[in-house]
This record gives C-alpha cells, sequence and structure tokens, in this order.
C-alpha cells in the first residue's frame, strides 16, 4: 500500500512528562501541549510534590505558564517518600488533585534523593491506593552501585517488581519508561493491571548512541537505553496492538550546560519532536494504523478517563529539527537536534 501523505488521529495524551518549574516551565509547557491533550506530570521537583497543596501550586503555575492559544490540562502526580502521608495521598486521589502516585527508589535518577529508600515502608500507602484504584507509577531500576547500569531494570523486575505486584495484586501499576525486553515480557505476562509506557527515544535509539563517534551526552536519560534487541522487543510491544503498552515520552529537558557537563544530567528532551518520531517508528514497522491507539486509546482506558474530542494532523513532510530550542534565557537541545524526520505535525 503507498504511504499516506497525511495522517489525522484523535488528540493524543502524554503518559509521562517531566515539565519542569521555574524558568524552564514555559519552555517544556509550550512544546508538551502543542502535541498533547493531557499529560501525567513527574513530581521530581526540589522540594518534589508530596501533599495536596503543593501539587495545587504547580497546577496553577503549569496553566499559567500554558500559551493562550493552547488547550492543555495538567494530571498531576504525588511523589512517594519513605514518610509520605496515606490520608494526603488517598484524600488527594478522591478529590481529584492526583493522578497517581509517582515511585522513585532513592538515587535511582534526576531529583531522587527524597524517594524510596525500601519498599516495605510504603507498604501501608500502597494498600490505600490499591483499595481506592489509584496507580501507581514506578521508575524500575534498582539503585546498588554494584549491579551493571544496563542491568538495573530487568534486576529490579525480578527483586521488586514481582513480589510487589503478588503482594498487591489490585494495584493498579505502570512500570515508566520500559527499556528492556524483559520489561515488555513482564507486562505481557501480568494482569491487566500492569501497563508499560514506552517513549519515542527507546523506540530510536540503542545503546550505541551514546558513543557514537565520542560521548554524546545528549542520547543519556535512565534507564539509560539497552542493546538493539531491547529496542527491537519496545518496537514490537508498541506497535503489537497490547492495550497495556501506551505513549509516555519521558520528555525530560535539562540546560544545555547542564547536559555538556563533566557530569551530565540524565534526561532527554523529546517533546518538540515526540509524535514524529513515534510516527516514524509506526511507519517503519507498518503499522502507522496502530498509532492512534497507542497515541491516543490505550492510556486514557487504563487511567479511566474519557479519550479526547479534538484531532491532530502529520504530514509526510520532512521536518528539520533546530540544533537547540531558545526561550527567554533557556537554551535546551531537542532529540534529534540537527537531523531531519519524515513527518511533521501540520
Ligand atoms: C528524568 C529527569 O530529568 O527528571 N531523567 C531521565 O533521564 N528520564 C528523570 C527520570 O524520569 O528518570
Ligand atoms: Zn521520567
Amino acid at each position: 500500500m503507498p504511504l499516506p501523505t497525511t495522517l489525522t488521529i484523535r488528540r493524543p495524551d502524554d503518559w509521562h512528562v517531566h515539565l519542569r518549574d521555574g524558568p524552564m516551565l514555559e519552555l517544556a509547557v509550550a512544546a508538551t501541549a502543542r502535541q498533547f491533550a493531557r499529560a501525567i506530570v513527574m513530581p521530581n521537583l526540589v522540594p518534589p510534590i508530596t501533599t495536596r497543596a503543593a501539587a495545587a501550586a504547580y497546577h496553577e503555575r503549569i496553566l499559567a505558564a500554558l500559551p493562550d492559544a493552547l488547550d492543555f490540562t495538567p494530571l498531576m502526580t504525588a511523589y512517594l517518600t519513605d514518610t509520605i502521608d496515606a490520608d494526603e495521598v488517598a484524600g488527594g486521589f478522591e478529590d481529584g488533585t492526583f493522578a497517581a502516585c509517582k515511585l522513585y527508589p532513592a538515587g535511582a535518577t534526576t531529583n531522587s534523593d527524597a524517594g524510596v529508600t525500601d519498599i516495605r515502608r510504603i507498604h501501608p500507602v500502597l494498600e490505600r491506593m490499591q483499595s481506592i484504584g489509584m496507580p501507581l507509577l514506578v521508575h524500575g531500576e534498582v539503585v546498588h552501585g554494584e549491579v551493571d547500569v544496563f542491568d538495573r531494570e530487568k534486576v529490579f523486575i525480578d527483586s521488586v517488581l514481582t513480589p510487589l505486584v503478588d503482594r498487591f495484586p489490585g494495584l493498579k501499576v505502570v512500570l515508566e519508561h520500559i527499556t528492556t525486553e524483559e520489561a515488555v515480557r513482564f507486562v505481557e505476562t501480568s494482569p491487566e493491571n500492569v501497563a508499560a509506557t514506552i517513549t519515542a527515544h527507546h523506540l530510536h535509539i540503542d545503546r550505541n548512541a551514546l558513543f557514537a563517534g565520542g560521548l554524546r551526552p545528549h542520547a543519556y536519560c535512565l534507564p539509560v537505553a539497552k542493546r538493539r534487541r531491547h529496542r527491537d522487543a519496545l518496537r514490537g510491544a508498541a506497535v503489537s496492538g497490547n492495550p497495556r503498552f501506551f505513549l509516555g515520552t519521558d520528555s525530560a529537558p535539562h540546560p544545555r550546560s547542564e547536559k555538556e557537563s563533566a557530569c551530565g544530567c540524565a534526561g532527554i528532551f523529546t517533546a518538540p519532536v515526540a509524535l514524529e518520531c513515534y510516527a516514524q517508528v509506526f511507519e517503519e514497522e507498518d503499522r502507522l494504523d496502530r498509532l492512534e491507539a497507542f497515541a491516543s486509546e490505550f492510556g486514557p482506558r487504563f487511567y479511566g478517563l474519557p479519550p479526547n474530542e479534538g484531532n491532530v494532523t502529520l504530514e509526510r513532510e520532512d521536518l528539520s529539527v533546530p540544533d537547540v530550542i531558545r526561550h527567554a534565557d533557556q537554551v535546551v537541545v531537542p532529540f534529534k537536534a540537527g537531523e531531519r524526520l519524515r513527518w511533521r505535525q501540520a
């Protein structure tokens, strides 16, 4: 079949994004809201979002930073700590402040120092979440220095997540930004209340991208990209039509100076080109017909929300990705900077 020259799909949502705060917020919000109607907003600010009051205030700041022309709904999350109050979390879910809780193992990634040091400490909170249907979003990596960085997701699945799902069989769990074949199999063989998000960048790059001709800080994120066979397993999952794999960009902008550094931050800024990158993968896999379900249907279904009403159109035209994106005094290098993509949002 000849390729379509345009593709119109129901407006998508981003089920995992970092919108930041302060000077970066406007740039990040504008990029996400241009493509997505709603987004699950990560709470890893400094200090992290652990109360309803903090989430409500952050929600206001996001809406204040949103360009007038864009229609966008941020869905807020609570950052689990060893001592977080179960009543605060559950109350926030019941009154609509929180859509979910995020579990960062302490030390796993950017701004995770206040995260959970031992999952047993939050068992009472998880019990409450299970009883009210509140989703748990998981950064699935162990943090022990002795575990190889490329094995951290697999070890987490075996040593933390599998026992967790056994202990809380009714808990809704999203394993975020999966990077391995093992994570794909884990979700495929788990019950219906377990799902995963897949980023655009993990569908494009494998770990060679980190070392292509030299050290490439803009390809560095956590969980780090793995071998090609893992990337290909993620592609298979994304285009499979299995409703428990859905779109979550994990777009995570950092100032250029903090990426291009002796100790560069983890995070890839995909928001400006996310939908284009996903479309390219679905095209390469001959499954453009399944993009809409992955991007716009399976996420709302899992979260129990209605799908969006509006549409977006992608045109099959080359898109030259800029080298940098600037807003006020912020300078960020986007994913695919200086490259060409084959689709462009109309
Ligand atoms: C994220 C960030 O910068 O906040 N970084 C990343 O590499 N994905 C944190 C996270 O989601 O791990
Ligand atoms: Zn993230």
